[in-house]
């Protein structure tokens, strides 16, 4: 069995200026096939919340709906490190509440990380979550959870005050203990110039250019799963909603023409117990 992929394997990939890859998964299949084709990290993301659920952000998401992903991502028994998102308003609340809501993921999910979004404010959070044993990857940038506050899903960073505060809090996140840190949304040469002022806490970019220390991307988008809307960011390496319609319009033509099934996907039976039912 191949080792599995750890948290120091991570911070060392980073000293070694080794690539690191991340990709979501909500279920046992694509987690299985994301492990087999060697992605570093899984992220149960509750982006979920938008490409499994139908939600048009992820603030509905709940606790439960993220542990019982993680449960479905776990019993691929991945090398890969799998990371537990934490939902809105799982951990915003109070330091016991976070703490309590991230145990679940290791307790109830099986997955061996968390992943919250926000800087400075969160950092005391983060303190305690990596002092009780639980590592955690940080998220700035363009925060989802906080659409609401940001006015939209736009590109963040941009003037000095904005890209200041995101440097500020990418040292602050790696002091408190971060592991990693999710940059979504940010000019190229901003997230390039937070990486290189961190020692230990990689980056992993989404819309944050090639100078992270990795990439992240939606399993959904990556594979082109849906037709419409896909963010800038986003390389698709599949068109898998062609593939899917494609296949789907020609098995609804074969049961229409009575051609599938066929002799080879059928199961027989002795001719002399068939002549003797009535
Ligand atoms: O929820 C998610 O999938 C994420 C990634 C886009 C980083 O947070």
């Amino acid at each position: 069995m191949l080792k599995k992929v750890s948290v120091t394997d991570i911070k060392t990939m980073k000293q070694k200026g080794e690539p690191i890859t991340m990709i979501t998964a909500y279920d046992v299949a694509m987690a299985r096939n994301v492990d087999e084709a060697g992605v570093d990290m899984i992220l149960v993301g509750d982006s979920l919340g938008n490409v499994i659920m139908g939600l048009s952000s992820t603030l509905p998401v709940t606790m439960d709906d993220m542990i019982h992903h993680t449960k479905c991502v776990m019993r691929s028994e991945p090398r890969a490190l799998v990371v537990g998102d934490m939902p809105f308003m799982s951990y915003q609340a109070d330091l016991a509440e976070g703490l309590r809501n991230a145990a679940r993921f290791l307790k109830e999910g099986g997955c061996a990380a968390v992943k919250l979004e926000g800087g400075a404010e969160v950092c005391p959070l983060v303190e305690k979550l990596t002092a009780a044993g639980i590592p955690v990857m940080a998220h700035i940038g363009l925060t989802p959870q906080s659409v609401n506050q940001l006015g939209g899903f736009k590109v963040q960073g941009k003037d000095l005050q904005a890209a200041q505060k995101l440097i500020d809090d990418a040292k602050k996140l790696e002091e408190a203990g971060a592991f990693a840190c999710v940059l979504e949304c940010v000019p190229a040469p901003l997230a390039e110039k937070i990486t290189r002022s961190l020692t230990s806490m990689a980056t992993i970019g989404i819309g944050a250019g090639s100078g992270c220390d990795g990439q992240v991307l939606v399993c959904n988008d990556l594979l082109g799963v849906s037709a419409g809307f896909c963010p800038k960011f986003v390389k698709k390496y599949a068109d898998l909603h062609s593939i899917t319609v494609n296949a789907v319009k020609n098995y609804c033509a074969d049961v229409k023409a009575r051609s599938y099934p066929g002799p080879e996907h059928s199961f027989k039976m002795d001719d002399a117990v068939l002549e003797r039912l009535y």
